[in-house]
C-alpha cells in the first residue's frame, strides 16, 4: 500500500478501525478491541496522503482515528462512508480538519477530545509567553554561538508582565486556564473577547482580586471587550484561543497588528491560519520592540519566508498538547469515542475525567455532533440504564 503499512490487532473483531498514526500508550488499544474492534494502526511518522487513508480505509470500515493533520474534507468523508463508516475520533480538542457538516449529512459521528488537554496547552502558551517576554531563545542562541563575554547590565533585556494587561482572545477552556494562570499567578489585569460572557472566570478573576484586597494589595480586574480592536488597543500581551473557521482565519492581518501596542507580545498556541502569517513577519520586522510566541503555523509545516530569522520570534512546532500523560488521554478519548458509538453506547455530556479513571462509563465522551445527529446522551453522575439516557429531540 503506497509505503504505508498498518500493524492488526485483534483481527477477528466485529467491527474495523482504522487509526492512521500510532498513538500514545495502550489503554486506547485495549478500548477498542475490548468493544471487539480489529484495529489497524498505520505506521511512521510521515503524514498519510488522502489517497493513502482511502487505500488503508479499504473496504468494511466502521471507524477511524484521524489527525489533525489530514484533511477529512467532502471526497473523503464520502469514501469512508461508502466503506461503512460510522464514527470518526479526530486526535484532537479541534475538528477544523473535519468537514463537520458533510459529516453529518453522511450519518458519522466526529469525536474530539475536549477537557484532557486544558492545562496542557495553557502551560505550553504560558511558556511561549514568557519565553518572548524574557527572550529566551535569544539568549540560547547568544550562548550557543559563543557570543556571551560576561554579564552585562544591559544584555538581552526584555519586558516585565508583572501587573501588565493581558488580552485573551477567545475565553473557553484553554484560554480560561491561561488567563487564570497568569492573572493568578502574576496579577495582571485581564480583558477578554468571546461571543459569550465567562461567568466562571470573572467570578474567579473578581474572587482574586477581593483577595488581593483584603491583603492591602491592589486587585486585579477583569472586562469583557467590546471589539477585538479595543482588546488589541489595550493588551501587553495578546493569545489566541479561538476555534478556527470562516470567520476567525486571519483574525489577526496587518491592520490587527497595526492596533496592538508597538512592544506586545503576541501568542497562538490555536490555529495558525488565525494570523496572517506574511503580515506577522512584516510586522515583527518593522517593529523590533513587538514579539510573536507561536506554536501553529498558517501552513503547517511550512513556516512564512523569514519567520525564523527574526529575533523577536519564538516558534515551536505544535507542542500544546505534548505532553506523555495528555497526549495518553487524548488516545484514550479518541478510542472511546469510537468504540461508544460502534458499541451503541449514549453520548457523554459532563466532564471527560472518569474515562481516564479504572472503570470508563460506557459511553463516547464527545461527539461534537451528537445533537444534529439525534445521538442519545448521558448525563455524568447517572448509572447507565435506560433512565438516565436522554434522547435530543
Ligand atoms: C488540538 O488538540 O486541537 C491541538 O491543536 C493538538 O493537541
Amino acid at each position: 500500500m503506497s509505503g504505508v503499512t498498518c500493524e492488526t490487532h485483534h483481527p477477528g473483531g466485529r467491527f474495523r478501525v482504522v487509526a492512521t498514526k500510532p498513538l500514545p500508550g495502550t489503554r486506547w488499544l485495549g478500548l477498542l478491541t475490548g468493544a471487539d474492534c480489529r484495529v489497524e494502526v498505520c505506521g511512521g511518522d510521515r503524514l498519510l496522503t488522502s489517497e493513502q487513508i482511502i487505500e488503508a480505509i479499504g473496504s468494511g470500515c466502521q471507524g477511524v482515528i484521524a489527525q489533525l493533520t489530514e484533511r477529512w474534507d467532502a471526497g473523503l468523508l464520502d469514501r469512508f462512508a461508502a466503506a461503512g463508516g460510522r464514527v470518526l475520533g479526530n486526535f484532537a480538542v479541534g475538528y477544523d480538519n473535519v468537514d463537520v457538516a458533510h459529516a453529518t449529512e453522511l450519518g458519522i459521528a466526529v469525536g474530539n477530545t475536549p477537557g484532557i488537554l486544558t492545562e496542557t496547552t495553557a502551560e505550553l502558551a504560558v511558556a511561549l509567553t514568557f519565553a518572548a517576554a524574557r527572550r529566551v531563545i535569544e539568549g540560547q542562541r547568544l550562548l550557543a554561538e559563543g557570543r556571551f563575554t560576561g554579564w552585562l547590565p544591559s544584555l538581552l533585556l526584555g519586558k516585565r508582565l508583572w501587573r501588565k494587561t493581558l488580552g485573551v482572545v477567545g475565553a473557553g477552556r484553554i484560554g480560561a486556564a491561561y488567563a487564570r494562570m497568569l492573572v493568578e499567578g502574576h496579577k495582571m489585569d485581564l480583558v477578554y473577547l468571546d461571543l459569550h460572557a465567562n461567568q466562571e472566570l470573572e467570578e474567579s478573576v473578581a474572587a482574586y482580586g477581593a483577595f488581593l484586597e483584603r491583603r492591602d494589595e491592589a486587585p486585579v480586574s477583569c472586562h469583557r471587550a467590546a471589539t477585538l480592536d479595543e482588546l488589541l488597543e489595550s493588551a501587553d500581551v495578546v493569545s489566541l484561543h479561538a476555534a478556527l473557521d470562516d470567520t476567525t482565519r486571519h483574525l489577526i492581518d496587518a491592520a490587527r497588528l497595526a492596533r496592538m501596542k508597538d512592544d506586545a507580545i503576541l501568542v497562538n498556541s490555536a490555529r495558525g491560519p488565525l494570523i496572517d502569517e506574511d503580515a506577522l513577519v512584516a510586522h515583527c520586522r518593522s517593529h523590533p520592540s513587538f514579539s510573536a510566541a507561536l506554536d501553529v503555523f498558517e501552513r503547517e509545516p511550512e513556516l512564512a519566508p523569514g519567520l525564523l530569522d527574526l529575533p523577536n520570534v519564538v516558534a515551536v512546532p505544535h507542542l500544546g498538547s505534548a505532553t506523555g500523560w495528555t497526549r495518553r488521554g487524548m488516545a484514550t478519548l479518541a478510542a472511546a469515542n469510537v468504540a461508544g458509538v460502534l458499541s451503541g453506547w449514549p453520548v457523554w455530556s459532563g466532564d471527560v475525567e472518569p474515562f481516564l479513571g479504572p472503570e470508563p462509563p460506557r459511553a463516547a465522551p464527545s461527539i461534537v455532533n451528537a445533537a444534529a445527529l439525534h445521538l442519545p446522551t448521558l448525563r455524568p453522575g447517572r448509572p447507565p440504564h435506560d433512565e438516565a439516557v436522554n434522547r435530543d429531540a
